[in-house]
């Protein structure tokens, strides 16, 4: 009976406690403000371009590196954007979202025994995806309140078995958005030690306050050593769909197509033609869709400032991190399960985007990328929380 255990691999992480907390939600019937996914409706128009793939039959099996219009779409919108030019054939793979995006990226670049550097906090699959790849982590601290890194501290974290950094910007939990010369400095350290950029930039198009979206790929001699990692779930409000890609310089896409053959053979073919046609929304889309968001932000901000939870701006993406010492509980698992079961509002352990323990245990992080009406109905239940050594009359 030895052998009924799960692998080694398998036993070095948990559960994802992100995706527990929407369980946990659910059986407590909360205001589910834990897993990043919007509770509204996808765009009418790709939605249409779905129904309209699978009904023209567009239901076998994808090229395994993904569609032609898709591949060529996502190469077109890069190039056009930021300049940087993408073969599609040579560089584009689309992948069962950017989840599979980077564990195929990581399992294709890295060797047992190379080290990968992870800004801290993270968002909680790099963990196991480094688990799982053979890679050791090597974690480097993004400083409160602003999240930026201490350029030293980095240096220190690359060497010689340094194979890949990854970045995420704007960044899940934080709302940090890198800066140029952010970019420039790590840039510097992959030159150096003839490492890879792995770049998740799933919120591209989800920033604020006038703040710009730079890739890595942009900078000086980068785009022949950055996998760049994009998906459909949050640009088009399509979680459920699982649809993402890299974008590689040519040397490395053989090895990432194998692995992501041999993991997925490919992504939805009928949404990979309906992602075509979303690509090219017209510019106002995403023009609305940050500014909607920056609203929200402004709303939920608002909301839990009033039940004093200390709260870090966002730039980007659609999380807000906040400090919860005021409420007095042992640590953040402790509170998070009491607020989702008492108070009916689910919200993420910090403690999850930390590998270093106890540093997360005074942070929960909440989401807003909801209808204005979840937004009110957590603000009235939070209305029953109140700080520790405080009674309510
Ligand atoms: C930083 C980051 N990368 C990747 C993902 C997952 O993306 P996908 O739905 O494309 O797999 C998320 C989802 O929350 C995320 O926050």
């Amino acid at each position: 009976m030895a052998k009924l255990t799960g692998s080694k691999k398998a036993t070095q992480f948990t559960e994802s406690v992100i995706r527990e907390m929407t369980r946990l939600n659910e059986m407590y019937g909360g205001v589910n403000l834990s897993q990043g996914f919007p509770d509204f409706p996808a765009p009418p128009a790709i939605k249409e371009a779905a129904c309209a793939a699978i009904t023209a039959d567009v239901n076998q099996y994808a090229v395994t590196w993904g569609a032609r219009p898709l591949r060529e779409a996502i190469a077109r919108e890069f190039t056009r954007r930021y300049g940087v030019p993408v073969v599609a054939d040579e560089q584009v793979t689309v992948c069962c979202g950017t989840t599979e995006a980077m564990m195929s990226t990581m399992m294709a670049i890295v060797d047992p025994g190379d080290e990968v550097v992870v800004f801290e906090p993270f968002y909680e699959n790099y963990g196991p995806d480094a688990i799982l790849s053979g890679a050791t982590p090597r974690y480097v601290t993004l400083h409160e309140p602003a999240w930026t890194f201490d350029p030293d501290e980095l240096a220190a974290a690359f060497n010689d078995k340094t194979k890949a950094i990854i970045i995420n910007t704007p960044n899940n939990p934080t709302g940090k958005v890198f800066s140029r010369e952010e970019l420039e400095t790590i840039a510097a350290l992959c030159r150096k030690w003839d490492a890879i950029a792995i770049s998740d930039e799933i919120y591209e198009h989800i920033i604020y306050d006038g703040q710009q979206h730079i890739p890595i790929a942009t900078i000086d001699g980068m785009a022949d050593r950055t996998v760049t990692l994009n998906g459909l779930s949050k640009t088009y409000s399509v979680t459920g769909w699982r649809v993402g890609w890299t974008i590689s310089p040519p040397s490395l896409t053989g090895a990432i197509r194998k692995v992501h053959d041999f993991l997925t053979v490919g992504a939805p073919a009928p949404l990979q033609e309906a992602g075509a046609v979303a690509l090219a929304m017209p510019e106002d889309y995403y023009a609305s869709l940050a500014a909607r968001y920056q609203e929200r932000r402004d709303v939920l901000l608002d909301i839990l400032e009033r039940h004093h939870f200390t709260c870090y701006r966002p730039l980007g993406a659609y999380y807000i991190m906040t400090d919860i010492s005021v409420f007095g509980f042992a640590d953040d698992v402790e509170f998070a399960r009491y607020l989702v079961k008492d108070i009916g509002v689910a919200a993420v352990p910090g403690s999850s985007f930390y590998k270093t323990a106890g540093v997360g245990k005074n942070k929960l992080r909440f989401c807003f990328c909801k209808r204005p009406e979840t937004l009110a109905e957590a603000d009235r239940r939070l209305e029953k929380l109140v700080p520790a050594g405080v009674t309510l009359h």
